[in-house]
């Protein structure tokens, strides 16, 4: 996956044309834009109009008026992420650059399209070489481990505002969260997290000072290969750098961006639109409450109806082909719909049934590129999640629903404030810190299944206390 995605405040003036124009959203040859205002606004029904208009794949234009396929059928999706030879993932197969489609040195397009010594834009053995180093230093830290890691930087945050009586989730909770997580499973020290944790964040944002936060990012992680380089530790960045795979200096900052910036974003976004869901949707929090919904089913359902990478780039065509009856032609782009595919009719007739524990969704795609942080994704927003609740149940919207506000673009839409009421509470001074957890032992052996406590019961420091399920369960009943 390339990011950071492409907000809609940095089209380039002139491309699309303004609110309110009737023609919005359609460009060269009639064909519909995925970045007008219908885009922004209701991305969904313009997959359902699309879809209805074209079948499982639409011609589409991006920002620029620069043309693609999106792919909407679940299986041809699937198809698509599959058959690496058939649809690269290697940017440079596409025809655009020589026919001068785009302006890359202008085109917002590039930071998602554009190619880079990473495993995202390689195929084959040069990207298993690749991914090989990057899975390896993922799967180097056991649930348990990151899990701890994740509760102490949860209840520091949660220590910062549960004094007050209302928080906005978004910006002290949904999107520092995970980066606090990854920052420190990439090797950073602690000291240098507030700074950094800033910096990435507002690298996202496309603000004026985007471009000098994306400059210290760089700049952090080039010290960091440094320092892992002389004194290395349990973490990513020194796995990168000793895997056999022998990735360059260059390519092993290029992954620690990718990491940080793959996993920050959509991890925040899946963590808001859950608590968003909690706090929007009394059957939502009534099931969570009630014990019928599970929290990873929960963040499981939300997967399916609201991934938090809507439309992922792309895959360009080898050759020649057809595709849910549509001609493509060598170098062409495909975009995968995963939000379209999720919700596509022959895989999901009626979309409003539960999908309990059912993974087979599309949201950390498929194939060879499928998503190898999914499962520390899942972990930080479940664990998250679980302790505001746990400390929080009685969390309320402090607005309006329909007050709510979304940042969108092509690729994604971010929920930009979730402000939240609840009764104040003193901090737990959760300060403890923990060291990494060793790397598990090189043998194949089944590690031991850890002890579960009771339903209701979590073991914190204090001993067992009951959990976020059972403290809602007496709020609701309470109501
Ligand atoms: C809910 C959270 C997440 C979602 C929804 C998500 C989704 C995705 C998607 C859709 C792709 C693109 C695959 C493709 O091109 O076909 C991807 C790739 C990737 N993700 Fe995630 N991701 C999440 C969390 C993470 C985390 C936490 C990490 C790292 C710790 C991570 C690391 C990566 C990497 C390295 C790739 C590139 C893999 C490759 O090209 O081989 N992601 N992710």
């Amino acid at each position: 996956m390339t990011v950071p995605p492409t907000d809609h405040t940095t089209t380039e003036p002139g491309a699309t044309p303004p609110r309110g124009c009737p023609h919005a959203d359609t460009g060269v040859d009639g064909l519909t834009r995925l970045h007008g205002p219908t885009a922004e606004t209701d991305p969904m029904g313009l997959y359902e109009k699309l879809r209805a208009a074209h079948g499982p794949v639409a011609p589409v234009l991006l920002d620029g008026d620069v043309r693609a396929w999106l792919v909407l059928g679940y299986l041809e999706n699937r198809d698509v992420a599959s058959r690496s030879t058939q649809f690269s993932r290697d940017p440079r197969t596409w025809h655009g650059w020589k026919s001068g489609e785009i302006d890359a040195a202008t085109s917002p397009l590039v930071p998602m399209i554009g190619w880079r010594p990473d495993c995202v834009c390689a195929d084959g053995e040069e990207h298993q070489r690749l991914r090989g180093a990057v899975t390896a230093g993922l799967d180097q830290f056991d649930h348990r481990g990151i899990r701890r890691h994740i509760t102490r930087f949860a209840h520091q945050l949660i220590d910062g505002f549960c004094e007050r009586g209302e928080v906005e989730l978004v910006s002290r909770f949904t999107e520092h969260l995970p980066m606090l997580v990854l920052t420190h499973l990439l090797g950073m020290p602690d000291e240098s997290g507030p700074r950094l944790v800033h910096a990435a964040r507002d690298l996202f944002k496309a603000t004026e000072t985007s471009l000098a936060s994306n400059a210290y990012v760089l700049e952090a992680l080039e010290q960091l290969v440094l320092m892992k380089k002389s004194a290395p530790g349990q973490d990513i960045a020194s796995v990168l750098l000793s895997h056999p795979a022998g990735l360059t200096d260059e390519e092993v900052k290029h992954h620690l961006r990718l990491i940080l910036l793959a996993g920050y974003e959509t991890t925040a976004n899946l963590m808001s639109n859950v608590l968003r869901m909690v706090v929007t949707d009394p059957r939502f929090r009534g099931s969570l409450a009630g014990g019928q919904m599970t929290l990873p089913e929960a963040v499981e359902q939300v997967l399916w109806d609201e991934p938090p990478l809507m439309v992922c780039p792309g895959r360009w065509a080898t050759g020649d082909t057809s595709l849910g009856g549509q001609e493509i032609k060598a170098g062409d782009m495909l975009l995968l719909g995963l939000a379209a595919g999720n919700v596509d009719k022959a895989i999901r007739p009626d979309p409003s049934t539960r999908v309990h524990h059912n993974r087979a969704h599309l949201s950390f795609s498929a194939g060879a590129h499928e998503c190898p942080g999914q499962d520390i994704g899942r972990v930080i927003a479940d664990t998250g999640i679980d302790i505001l609740l746990t400390r929080l149940p009685d969390i309320a919207l402090a607005v309006p629903e329909e007050r709510l506000t979304w940042r969108s673009s092509t690729w994604s839409r971010h929920l930009t404030a979730l402000p939240v009421t609840f009764a104040p509470r003193l901090p737990e001074a959760h300060d403890v810190t923990a060291p990494l957890p060793a790397p598990p032992p090189p043998s194949s052996a089944v590690p031991a299944a850890p002890q579960l406590p009771p339903a209701d019961v979590a073991v914190g420091r204090g001993g067992p206390r009951t959990t976020w399920r059972a403290r809602l369960r007496r709020f609701l009943r309470r109501r």
